[in-house]
């Protein structure tokens, strides 16, 4: 890499960018190993030019980039990056880049491995097996189907068509909402509770922020209504979490199966209490090999910025300069 190594900057451990980084000759600085982060960043901030950003470690808003004058790059690791003001980062000069494309069969993978967990109600016949219930009581309940549903996807990009592949082979017809259609041979609803109306499950895939906060409300669910079910792999934000848990009490729609939440990793007591929900903690990516994927492409954009390159994945609202 020319001239004099960059300095990056991380405020939480991620053992595969940290060699990578440190590996292409740059410096790395660890702001979650100091025992005062904020006289830490104090510290390294005049000479900062890269943070490398993981989502749960805090958001990373004008205000905090704002602390570093010689900001050129935000890498941040997941394809969703509702946790940085891009926008910000836009109108200041600073290129942000996410990790699209590498984890899409992953989480398509997860989000029908959690629809089929919920509609036929897998984890609560094994918790019946584990119980001794069987030999006891014999055979679990008969659950929903699959069959005659028709599966409304909430966002159709990247992963929501992978989703959408994975449903035609099963031989569920797809319906999309999005805000403008795409290059799918589904049906297109501009409107969502329309398409709640007339889809038996919904499965939520777009980004988060304020563009798609509590997409998912009450009217939709009511629409969506007694036999419907919600799968959400997007983030917790897009669904108006009481009007979900109300919904789900009030069984005016039959079940849920979620991966995300508003709060995490807290996830509301009445969820966790209830039969009709299947709850995983953000598991959509994390598989080895994908979480391994995204780590090197958080690394590989930093690398190609400061080889001159460019960065490889830059999101739409931030300048592509070299
Ligand atoms: P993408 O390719 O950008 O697709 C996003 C889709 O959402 C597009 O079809 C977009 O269409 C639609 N959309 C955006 N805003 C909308 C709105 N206000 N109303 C309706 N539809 C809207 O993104 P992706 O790569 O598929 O990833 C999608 C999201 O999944 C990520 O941003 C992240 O939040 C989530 N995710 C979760 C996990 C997990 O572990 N659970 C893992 C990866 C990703 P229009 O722009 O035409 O509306
Ligand atoms: C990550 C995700 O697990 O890519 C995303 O948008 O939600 C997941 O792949 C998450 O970013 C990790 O915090």
């Amino acid at each position: 890499m020319p001239g004099e190594p960059a300095d990056v900057v991380m405020f939480g451990p991620k053992p595969i960018i940290e060699e990578a980084l440190t590996k292409a000759g740059l410096r790395l600085h660890k702001a979650w190993a100091a025992p005062d982060q904020d006289a830490f960043i104090a510290s390294v901030a005049p000479k900062v030019r890269a943070i490398a950003a993981v989502a749960g470690h805090g958001p990373v808003d004008g205000a905090l980039m704002a602390r570093f004058p010689k900001l050129e790059i935000v890498s941040s690791f997941g394809v969703g990056y509702d946790h940085i003001d891009a926008k910000w980062a836009g109108q200041h000069g600073v290129v942000v880049t996410n990790t699209p494309d590498v984890l899409n069969e992953e989480v398509a993978d997860t989000a029908l491995g959690l629809l089929l967990s919920t509609v036929r109600e897998l984890p609560q016949a094994e918790r019946y097996l584990r119980a001794g219930n069987w030999p006891k009581h014999g055979d679990y309940q008969l659950t929903p189907s699959l069959r005659d549903r028709t599966a409304g996807i909430v966002g159709m990009g990247r992963i929501g068509k992978a989703i959408a592949r994975r449903l035609d082979a099963m031989q569920v017809p797809v319906v999309y909402h999005t805000r403008r259609p795409t290059d799918v041979p589904y049906r297109h609803y501009p409107n969502l509770v329309d398409m709640a109306r007339d889809a038996d499950v919904l499965i939520v895939i777009t980004p988060g922020g304020a563009a798609t906060k509590d997409l998912v409300n009450a009217e939709v669910l009511k629409a969506l209504g007694p036999d419907g079910i919600l799968i959400n792999v997007a983030r917790g934000s897009v669904v108006d979490e009481p009007a979900l848990i109300k919904a789900l009490r009030d069984k005016t729609i039959l079940s849920a199966g979620l991966d995300v939440f508003v709060d995490e990793p807290n996830v509301p007591a009445e969820l966790m209490a209830m039969e009709n929900v299947v709850l995983l903690p953000h598991v959509g990516s994390a598989s080895e090999p994908t979480r391994r994927a995204m780590d090197t492409l958080v690394a590989d954009n930093i690398i190609a910025w400061f080889s001159g390159k460019g960065p490889i994945t830059p999101v739409p609202e931030t300048p592509v300069r070299k």
